[in-house]
């Protein structure tokens, strides 16, 4: 079957391609990303490794692995749910219609795209084709599959070691405070947690796209403001540590966490249950 487009069987149904169906690559995923690190990794020697993951079944009908973009030093590290369409043909995360909403929220809350490390909770797009339109519509990835993907993202922030992340979504918030954390209760709260000084989550720009047309413009508004709250963390941070550096006696700095060091081995800190 022609994998971008409908076709109809002899009875005239039509059939439903999808990223969980028939493998197009056949080889058996392993069951987790760990199976495909690299010893002593870099982002680099990560992100070439990634291109090779078969870790769960998502590989196989997805167009490439959307590893992330940013430098390897940046202080807020964006986590995403997993790549969409666009992402997966252009290899870029944040580059399709939640990107651009992401973007437009960015300059209104003054950070800058450049200054940030994107990434996402899952590396290849699950999708399943729309029987009416052709499109591949997006497929939320299941416990499983986040659990597979993520040692990638676990030794991403071992080696970035943000100073803040920033989870949109609630698989992405999930998958770094515990299956019991609500977006909806505990947005734009820093959150105590071993993965950087704070994490904070808000909601997934997808829907903030999907809000009802009335509602539209104050869920932008709401999720411009979680990303002002990121900002002004950072920048209330920074003062801090500055004051710290003149006066060291009244102020003993920001403490990473426990445990956490340039040297730590992402392996050793907890996973996601
Ligand atoms: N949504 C995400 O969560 N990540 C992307 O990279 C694109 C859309
Ligand atoms: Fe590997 Fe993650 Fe892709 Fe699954 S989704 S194959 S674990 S990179």
């Amino acid at each position: 079957m022609p994998r971008d487009a409908r076709s109809s069987d002899t009875t005239g149904c039509v059939k439903i391609d999808s990223s969980t169906m028939t493998p197009r690559k056949t080889v058996k995923a392993t069951g987790s990303a760990a199976d495909f690190i690299p010893p002593r990794a870099t982002l680099a020697t990560l992100r070439a490794a990634a291109d090779g993951c078969r870790g769960c079944d998502l590989y196989k009908h997805a167009t490439q692995t959307v590893f992330s973009e940013g430098p390897s030093r940046a202080r807020i590290m964006i986590v995403g749910e997993q790549p969409g369409d666009v992402e997966d043909k252009t290899g870029r995360p944040f580059v399709g219609p939640s990107g651009k909403l992401f973007d437009r929220a960015l300059e209104a809350a003054g950070i800058d795209r450049e200054d940030l490390y994107l990434t996402n909770a899952v590396k290849h797009f699950k999708w399943a084709r729309d029987t009416r339109t052709v499109r591949r519509l997006h497929k939320t990835p299941t416990t499983g599959e986040v659990r597979a993907c993520f040692p990638w993202l676990e030794h991403e922030i071992a080696i970035v070691r943000p100073a803040v992340i920033l989870c949109l979504g609630a698989i992405a918030a999930k998958a770094l405070l515990g299956s019991a954390f609500s977006v909806m209760k505990q947005r734009g709260a820093a959150v105590d947690s071993p993965w950087a000084e704070a994490v904070f989550a808000t909601v997934h720009p997808s829907a903030v796209l999907r809000a009802p047309r009335g509602e539209r413009n104050k869920a932008e508004r709401m999720f411009t403001d979680d990303l002002r709250k990121v900002a002004r963390y950072l920048a209330r941070a920074s003062s801090q540590k500055k004051r710290s550096r003149k006066e060291p006696r009244k102020f003993s700095g920001w403490q990473t966490t426990p445990g956490r060091s340039r040297t730590s081995n992402a392996s050793t800190r907890s996973s996601r249950a």
